[in-house]
């Protein structure tokens, strides 16, 4: 192997190694997917437990870039009940929208593989893994079943058409079988004005220009939720957004998911949005869950180093300091994970025997999990990372 120039620099002929390399993985990986006509047997699965609507079971998604493996997600394990709304939280870069993507198999192709895993989606009377699943099938799903809405609404939607032409695109691909053109613009105007926006005649003549941007996230929520889909996720859909749209934009998530009883998984970075909408908390670092468990039990009691460090860096209402706590140090490179805890180089509360191979987890109660060297001795562990 040619040796690197320096860190983080490759020679060319180095490059053009990995390249090849990549392609011909990436390749079969393609081939698998396009294939035709795979029976349903191939990709339907059980459910560990019926009462949940998604379970990510040691997802693991790569990305074969010319500078080495990006390790994106690996090994991210929980589960999104029915009916309940599932916050994933963590740093930027920590893997969330990669995540949300695999589920959706919309990650960047051919780069984007879930390599190991699988994804288990409960589709009422049987469960399909997503991540076995050939394109031909995953249209079928995507959109009926599970959709997305995502951070910046002017991207999502197309700036030549008029908003109305876009919204009935949706239902026409996914509902239009014999439905007219009539029935199909009046379910698109009952959609606008189920997602609060009130002069929904105008704005079905409109051009994505002419809306601000929460209208213009909620035309994107009411595309989102066209289908009644089992599964929302919601990859920070006010982030691109100021605080009082954000507010109601948040209001109508939470009225419509009880409204059409779907489950949402949430991803943000912002905790404050988390303690507002999330049943479950998901916290993840670099490409892992590092922590798991209820609202409550991670807001009051968090017990992984990275997730109390979080908690301190939030400015609290009617406290006083000079200056907000920061975790120090970076996230790890992800083409070079080190063997040991990914947090142990920014931690500042390690203990004895942190230097070993990756924490696995630990149950501090039915429902929460950490996965840190801490809590080895008094708690019963078990299970992958
Ligand atoms: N298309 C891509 N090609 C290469 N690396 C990617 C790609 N998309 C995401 N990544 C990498 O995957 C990691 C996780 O990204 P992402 O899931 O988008 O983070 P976030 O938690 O902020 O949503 C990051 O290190 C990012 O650089
Ligand atoms: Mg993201």
């Amino acid at each position: 192997m040619a040796k690197k120039k320096a860190e983080g620099y490759l020679s060319g002929r180095e490059a053009r190694r990995i390249a090849k390399e990549n392609r011909r993985i990436t390749n079969a990986f393609e081939k698998q997917r396009k294939r035709k006509n795979v029976p349903e047997s191939e990709y339907l699965t059980q459910m560990a437990d019926p009462n949940n609507a998604v379970e990510f079971d040691n997802l693991h998604t790569y990305f074969y870039t010319d500078a080495g493996v990006v390790k994106s997600v690996d090994g991210v394990s929980f589960e999104v009940p029915i009916g309940k709304t599932v916050g994933v939280v963590g740093e930027s870069g920590c893997g969330k929208s990669v995540t949300s993507l695999s589920l959706m198999q919309l990650l960047q192709r051919p780069q984007g593989q879930v390599v190991e895993g699988a994804i288990r989606l409960n589709m009422g009377d049987k469960a399909y893994d997503v991540t076995k699943m050939p394109n031909e099938q995953m249209q079928k799903i995507r959109g009926n079943y599970v959709s997305m809405i995502f951070q910046e609404p002017m991207t999502s939607l197309n700036p030549v058409f008029r908003i109305g032409e876009q919204v009935d695109e949706v239902i026409a691909l996914h509902h239009g079988e014999g439905k007219t053109k009539e029935d199909i613009k009046n379910r698109t105007i009952e959609l606008l004005e189920m997602v609060g926006i009130a002069n929904s005649q105008g704005v079905y003549q409109m051009f994505p220009h002419e809306l601000s941007g929460g209208m213009r996230q909620r035309v994107c929520i009411a595309m989102a939720l066209a289908c009644s889909p089992k599964v929302i996720i919601a990859d920070e859909p006010t982030t691109a957004l100021d605080v009082t749209i954000q507010a109601q934009v948040l209001d109508l998530l939470r009225n419509l998911k009880n409204k059409i009883n779907s489950s949402i998984m949430f991803i943000t970075h912002d905790l404050g949005v988390i303690a507002e909408m999330a049943d479950y908390v998901v916290v993840m670092y670099a490409g892992r869950v590092v922590e798991k468990g209820t609202v409550h039990e991670i807001f009051s009691n968090p017990a992984h180093p990275y997730t109390i460090g979080l908690m301190a860096s939030k400015p609290v209402v009617g406290k006083k300091i000079d200056k907000l706590y920061s975790i120090p140090g970076k996230v790890p490179n992800p083409i070079d994970m080190p063997n040991y805890c990914y947090f142990k180089d920014r931690c500042e509360m390690c203990v004895p025997g942190c230097e070993g191979e990756y924490p696995c987890k630990v149950q501090l109660s039915p429902t929460h999990f950490v996965s840190c060297y801490r809590y080895y001795d008094n708690k019963n562990q078990g299970g992958e990372g």
